[in-house]
């Protein structure tokens, strides 16, 4: 669909979103990565685990899902009788790219003891060939549940699972993946800020890379940077992740003061996510008007995907053990 030839002059693009969502009895979600105005009409602004959720329990007949395409894909996953649409299909992930399905089935093939703990951002394809998807905000509780002596291959942040190792005293075996927003931060210009704002925490996604991740007060997913922000004592607070999420904290805490941390040129700008940014709100409405484009997936691939899916869903909110889940290798 190509937007330039499509005339929109004079529509008031909110009124007739709006108007669309009730018509088609739509649901619009939203990652805190999405542009303000796509955030501030979403039904529901959340983080990976958080939109998961809310897609598996909607009762709406679509999804317009803002946010990149493996949220997407996992939406129309977990409800496939919704029509789940993304404004923009090139919506993609450095972390999803960086992990063909081919490598990853053969490196798993190479470590037939191990099972595969996979992060959330990756295609459908890869996460068939997982044990267990987590989030940022889910790995934690899951990965306590999985006893110490269990090999695990954790794909496909590498900074993400180093964050793990650390914390939680594993040694789970790497695929080098990288996320191109929060490698984007820079050390030194994190310590100059720290300096002119001294005492203001930092609060930092786990994608970070670990010379980030030391600066730190505060490690979590974007709901949990959130969650501290607001909480905070402080006033001022130092951001590393993808700053379109300090809309939220404005909204929430107009008096404090929210600092998006700086990549290399001291600008953070480049800490903006690409991917995300190819939704707007013009695509939005041509989505939502269309009913296109579409996720669809072939029906044994969807199946493949929803069990380490369904094992996320089931550990982030319980105790299920890896012999319940069939899974002690
Ligand atoms: P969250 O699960 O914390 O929302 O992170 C998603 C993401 O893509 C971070 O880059
Ligand atoms: Fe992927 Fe990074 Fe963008 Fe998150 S911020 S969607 S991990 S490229």
């Amino acid at each position: 669909m190509n937007i330039a030839t499509t005339s929109l002059a004079g529509l008031d693009l909110k009124v007739e979103i709006d108007r669309l969502r009730k018509e088609k009895n739509a649901v619009i979600l939203a990652h805190y990565y999405q542009a303000r105005e796509i955030q501030d009409l979403a039904d529901f602004v959340g983080d990976s685990l958080d939109l998961s959720r809310k897609a598996a329990a909607t009762d709406a007949d679509v999804i317009a899902f803002c946010g990149v395409r493996f949220m997407a894909e996992v939406a129309k996953i977990l409800s496939p009788e919704k029509i789940v649409i993304l404004p923009d299909m090139d919506a993609g992930c450095s972390l999803e790219d960086s992990c063909p399905p081919e490598e990853f089935r053969k490196f798993r093939e190479a470590h037939p003891d191990h099972i595969a703990l996979t992060y959330i951002n990756c295609s459908a394809a890869v996460k068939a060939l997982s044990d267990i998807i987590v989030t940022s905000s889910s790995a934690e509780a899951i990965l306590k549940q999985i006893p110490m002596d269990q090999k695990i291959i954790f794909a496909p942040d590498k900074n993400l699972g180093a964050y793990f190792n650390r914390v939680l005293g594993r040694d789970m075996l790497l695929w080098p993946g990288a996320c191109i927003v929060h490698e984007a931060f820079s050390e030194t210009e994190l310590l100059k800020l720290k300096a002119q704002y001294p005492g203001a925490p930092v609060a930092a996604h786990p994608e970070c890379p670990p010379a980030i991740l030391d600066h730190a007060d505060q490690v979590g997913s974007t709901r949990a940077i959130l969650e501290f922000a607001l909480s905070s004592p402080s006033q001022t607070i130092i951001v590393a992740t993808e700053p379109h999420i300090i809309h939220q904290m404005e909204k929430a805490a107009p008096h404090k003061k929210f600092i998006g941390a700086p990549g290399a040129d001291g600008n953070c700008n480049c800490n903006m996510c690409p991917y995300m940014a190819l939704n707007t709100l013009e695509k939005l409405y041509i989505s939502l008007r269309d009913l296109q484009p579409r996720i669809e997936m072939p029906e044994d691939l969807r199946l493949a995907a929803k069990k380490p899916l369904d094992r996320m869903l089931a550990m982030a909110s319980g105790t299920v053990g890896l012999g319940d889940l069939g899974l002690r290798r």
